[in-house]
């Protein structure tokens, strides 16, 4: 883990808030960070989260994420579980790869992670939050990082987690501002992300919603937090970290045309869908990455996008609402905030 690790510090010295990719199951794997780093890319990248059980191992793809990471940026291994023994073995596995630090999910909302207690059903459960942040501080001798929402029901679970996270003295916290049963509903509560930020020792990472440097900026003056982690915005908008650098240091931000993005959805296409895969299973795959953009581009796109069933139908779709020569900020119309 050491050859990653001045890295991490290194970004965490530096005055600038640090922009990270966030962990996305089935969407930001080795492909998209590749093109992400094209396009300006993350300060810092999370894997997609490994699945940790008595049986399990290392996922291949995900570790060919670390091993061939194509970004020149720090990598954060995720885990997702339960089984202390199992989430230490798996600890001490990825400590032998190049990554910066390793990080657990403690905020997956799918029902089938939850219910199994794992992810954000973690939440319901504190001390067993207790038992798995002890043994795992004990086994992994670099950087210890978690990935948090606010609580499982109730937001105010947040208060209770931050003194575990400070006990087990973690080295890195990233807050999505929302509960487990809340999704991806509702606003984003800066606040109790700004009580992390001021109660935990350790750098935080506000999550949630972030789709502008507007909204970039607004986040980090809301919530104290030393930099933001962005997931959804950044497949809509691959440009957005530079636009946010852009902000952050005065210089006119640069909207991507409609053609740019059309260009955009190509290298999407070329670069996440293997030549191998038969173009129906291609189609599929885009229409996730394409259900976000079209969030940014305007309904009727959105309506018909999730309809297409051919690359020429959902190319010839593309090109009637982008090949134009017009400024897009690629931002969903509605976002509420607290
Ligand atoms: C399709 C999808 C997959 C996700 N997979 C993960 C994951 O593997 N690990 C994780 O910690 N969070 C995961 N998340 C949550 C995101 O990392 C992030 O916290 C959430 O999308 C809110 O940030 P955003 O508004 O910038 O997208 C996922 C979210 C989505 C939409």
């Amino acid at each position: 883990m050491t050859t990653s690790l001045s890295s991490l510090d290194h970004l965490l010295a530096s005055p600038a808030p640090v922009l990270a990719l966030a962990p996305m199951q089935d969407v930001t794997d080795l492909p998209f960070w590749r093109l992400m780093a094209r396009y300006g890319g993350a300060d810092l990248y999370y894997t997609e989260y490994f699945r940790v059980t008595p049986t399990s191992c290392l996922d291949k793809q995900i570790l060919a994420s670390i091993t061939q990471n194509p970004t020149g940026r720090p990598v954060i291994a995720q885990m997702i579980g339960n089984d202390i023994p199992s989430l230490v073995r798996t600890a001490r596995e990825l400590s032998n790869q190049p990554i910066a630090a390793i990080d657990l999910n403690l905020g997956c909302p799918a029902p089938v992670v939850y219910r199994k207690c794992a992810g954000g059903g973690l939440l319901r459960d504190l001390p067993r939050i207790d038992g798995i942040l002890g043994a795992l501080r004990e086994s992994i001798s670099g950087k210890f990082t978690v990935k948090t929402r606010l609580g499982f029901e109730s937001e105010r679970t947040i208060e209770a987690l931050l003194p575990l996270f400070a006990k087990h003295k973690i080295d890195l916290v990233t807050v999505h501002g929302r509960t487990v049963l809340q999704m991806y509903q509702g606003g984003i509560r800066h606040d109790l992300i700004g009580m992390a930020a001021t109660f935990l020792p350790c750098p935080v990472l506000a999550n949630g919603n972030i789709s502008t440097p507007s909204d970039a900026e607004t986040t980090l003056a809301n919530t104290g937090a030393r930099g933001l982690m962005i997931g959804r915005g950044a497949v809509r908008n691959p440009w957005i970290f530079s636009q946010i650098r852009e902000h952050f240091t005065g210089r006119p931000i640069t909207l991507p045309t409609g053609r740019q993005v059309l260009d955009y959805i190509h290298d999407l296409y070329e670069t996440v869908c293997d030549p191998s895969m038969a173009e129906f299973k291609g189609v599929q795959k885009m229409k996730k990455y394409a259900n976000f953009i079209g969030e940014g581009i305007n309904r009727d796109f959105l309506h018909a996008v999730r309809r297409v069933e051919s690359k020429d139908s959902l190319f010839a779709l593309c090109r009637e609402h982008l090949e134009h020569g017009k400024a897009l900020a690629l931002a969903p119309s509605a976002q509420g905030i607290f």
